[in-house]
């Protein structure tokens, strides 16, 4: 497996250009099963969860071209209905076949997603949903098995908000019979950005942003070829802006969007970075040592649960207590252990972790064990004084383009050891 060292302890400065948004570029890769109208994307990442979903995709039968992160895909008929395990396993995200392929062809089997490191991750919600629309579901022996001849519209009101639940939905509701109101829906950006490329297909959606998504059901989506391109990543923006916090250095973001992560912006200044941007741009200088802050993770607009562990690691060397209540998933604090190993002072009770500032941490061999955990150990070595050796750093591959590159780039000292 390969690992990351890191050596540490320089102020990080220069200019890094954001990538396209993974949790945005998955659901609309689903969803370009619901048109045989050829479909352009520019702004793909080339990530592995990517590569994992446009592998799920060619074996049903869709065809694509992918370079230069512009991907041009056509799936004229989907040839298959199945999404194995041995693909779904490896990215949860691959759920997000399921109501396009439900829409389109009638019938869908789907593994079941296993749980993963952060949590259970159930998906009754998706399915829930699915049979209020009139689908027949049944699980039998870790499939979900689904068939609609024609989904019918109706009201859904959402127990909890579920971005790829909602985004499952409203590509289901896209060609189902007559309406659709999708209430609590979810508000995240990227549910926005896929929103806006099925109303491109053809699709008759309403309340685009809101928590109440009305979507008008077509017969089909074929309004002919359809460009688009992918929202940039606003946790790819956050964690960069993080290191410059957490190195005491200076560093822009460039093609990226400042009001996707307001919330993040707040918690940024609040702990004493200064920052400026522009429309497509935003710079974070921090010129003394952070101060701790205290924040919840919570549904878009709130503080996003996918940047709790970049902040977790800058309250590990700031001035203070920093309070952190995860409120999403229910164990995604797995990187507290680890940058204990690198000298952190965090006490985990519950959902709660108390994070106690500690002047300087020390480089040392760590272990990812999540996308997110990855980059906050990430950003704790570029702090700590000496080396740090992260293994498992697939997990930053599934959501970071060409880390290393970019990191090196702002002046890091970062190697990669291929095993
Ligand atoms: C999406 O996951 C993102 N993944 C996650 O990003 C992100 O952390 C999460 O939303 C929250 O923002 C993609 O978009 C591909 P949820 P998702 O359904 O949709 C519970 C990353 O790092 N729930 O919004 O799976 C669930 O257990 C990844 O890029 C049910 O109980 O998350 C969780 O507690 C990690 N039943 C809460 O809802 C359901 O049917 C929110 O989960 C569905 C969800």
């Amino acid at each position: 497996m390969d690992k990351l060292l890191i050596s540490g302890g320089r102020p990080l400065s220069g200019e890094v250009r954001i990538s396209g948004a993974k949790n945005a570029a998955l659901p609309i890769l689903a969803a370009t099963l619901l048109t045989q109208a050829p479909v352009v994307l520019e702004n793909v990442p080339e990530l592995r969860d990517i590569a994992t979903m446009l592998k799920l995709l060619s074996q049903l039968g869709v065809r694509y071209r992918f370079g230069a992160n512009t991907l041009e895909i056509e799936a004229s008929k989907p040839e298959s209905v199945l999404a194995p395990y041995e693909l779904v396993r490896t990215m949860r995200a691959s759920i997000l076949v399921l109501g396009p392929l439900l829409a389109r062809c009638g019938e869908a089997i789907v593994s079941l997603p296993g749980g993963c490191a952060i949590g259970a991750r159930p998906v009754d919600l998706h399915l829930k949903g699915l049979k209020a629309l009139g689908a027949d579901i049944r699980v039998e022996a870790g499939y979900i098995h689904a068939r609609a001849k024609r989904l019918k519209g109706c009201r859904l009101v959402l127990d909890q908000v579920t971005v790829t639940g909602t985004e499952n939905l409203m590509m289901a509701a896209v060609l189902a019979q007559g309406k659709t109101v999708i209430e609590n829906a979810a508000r995240e950006p990227e549910v926005t950005d896929l929103a806006e490329f099925l109303v491109k297909l053809g699709a008759k959606i309403s309340g685009i942003g809101s928590d109440v998504l009305e979507i008008e059901g077509v017969d089909g989506l074929d309004s002919g070829p359809v460009h688009h391109v992918i929202l940039p990543d606003r946790i790819e923006t956050g964690t960069y802006l993080t290191a410059a916090a957490i190195t005491q250095g200076c560093i822009r973001t460039t093609h990226t969007r400042p009001e996707l992560l307001d919330a993040v912006l707040d918690k940024l200044k609040e702990a004493g970075a200064a920052i400026i941007h522009g429309p497509d741009w935003i710079e974070l200088s921090q010129t003394s040592r952070p101060r701790a802050v205290s924040f919840h993770t919570a549904p878009y607009p709130g503080f996003p649960t996918d940047m709790q562990a970049q902040l977790m690691a800058l309250n590990c060397i700031a001035e203070g207590v920093g309070i952190i209540t995860e409120t999403i998933f229910e164990n995604r604090f797995m990187h507290a252990l680890e940058l204990r190993r690198m000298g952190a002072d965090i006490t985990l009770e519950g959902h709660t972790a108390i994070c106690r500032g500690v002047a300087k941490l020390e480089g040392a061999p760590v272990c990812a064990s999540d996308l997110r955990a990855s980059a906050s150990l990430v950003l704790a070595a570029l702090a700590a004084e000496g080396e740090t050796v992260i293994d498992r750093i697939y997990h930053i591959d599934r959501g970071y383009e060409r880390i290393e590159a970019k990191l090196a780039k702002l002046g890091a000292t970062v190697q990669r050891i291929r095993e």
